[in-house]
């Protein structure tokens, strides 16, 4: 028996969002209908910024119900994993480039009752990745380079997607991130992509529940889900 494929889904990124009200941003997302929160941290080593860790995954756990998908961009995931497990978090995404030997750490994730996914840079081959698809709940396949929010998307990585579809059970979700807008969101769905990262998008401008609501809409054109 084949597990469905997963449903097109939106997460915004709090990345751009106003950190003074954290929690107000999120329900205001989450009431315009978006599905996950996805939570950006960085070490100043992997990429070339710094975010937030553990402590506010912790903090946002407790102000919201919200699913929270966390994409750590730092060097040494294993050694903070069990810190983003016990903060709260959903789903835990690690790069490839950051640890040759990710199962272990998949592993754990599922040990814990969490999901675990598997991001790739635009310029790292997918061949490296794809021994590893099998043991993830979700491969989030970047379109900048991980590091800051409003650069402009990269299409060439979306070839990748085709790839890590054919090792990938057919439930497992694949997202993307960096530069999605109303404009570009139909390229990654038409490329098999079914998560939709979005900061700039959701939080840029005067009107957030009217962004969310483009994008959604965005996220109803043709589907590649084979
Ligand atoms: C970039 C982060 C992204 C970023 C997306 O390193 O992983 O999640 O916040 O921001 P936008 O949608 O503005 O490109
Ligand atoms: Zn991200």
């Amino acid at each position: 028996m084949t597990s469905p494929a997963p449903p097109v889904r939106l997460a915004p990124s709090i990345l751009s969002s106003d950190f003074s009200h954290l929690a107000d941003e999120v329900s205001l997302v989450v009431e315009a209908g978006a599905d996950w929160i996805h939570v950006d941290v960085m070490d100043g080593h992997f990429v070339p910024n710094l975010t937030i860790g553990a402590p506010v995954v912790k903090s946002l756990r407790t102000a919201t119900a919200a699913y929270l998908d966390v994409h750590l961009m730092i060097s040494n995931p294993a050694q903070y994993l069990d810190d983003f497990i016990s903060a709260g978090s959903d789903m835990v995404t690690f790069h490839i480039e950051a640890e040759s030997d990710p199962l272990p750490l998949l592993d754990k994730l599922h040990r814990a009752g969490r999901k675990g996914g598997l991001a790739i840079r635009p310029g790292t081959d997918v061949e490296q990745l794809l021994p590893f698809v099998h043991a993830c709940d979700m491969v989030l396949v970047m379109t900048v380079e991980p590091g800051f929010g409003g650069q402009s998307f990269m299409e060439q990585p979306l070839e990748k997607i085709a790839a890590i579809r054919a090792v990938a059970a057919e439930s497992m979700e694949i997202q993307v991130d960096g530069g999605i807008t109303v404009e570009t969101l139909p390229q990654a769905l038409h490329a098999g992509a079914n998560v939709f990262v979005a900061g700039s998008a959701v939080f840029g401008g005067e009107d957030v529940p009217a962004n969310v609501a483009a994008l959604l809409q965005a996220m109803s054109g043709p589907r590649t889900v084979a």
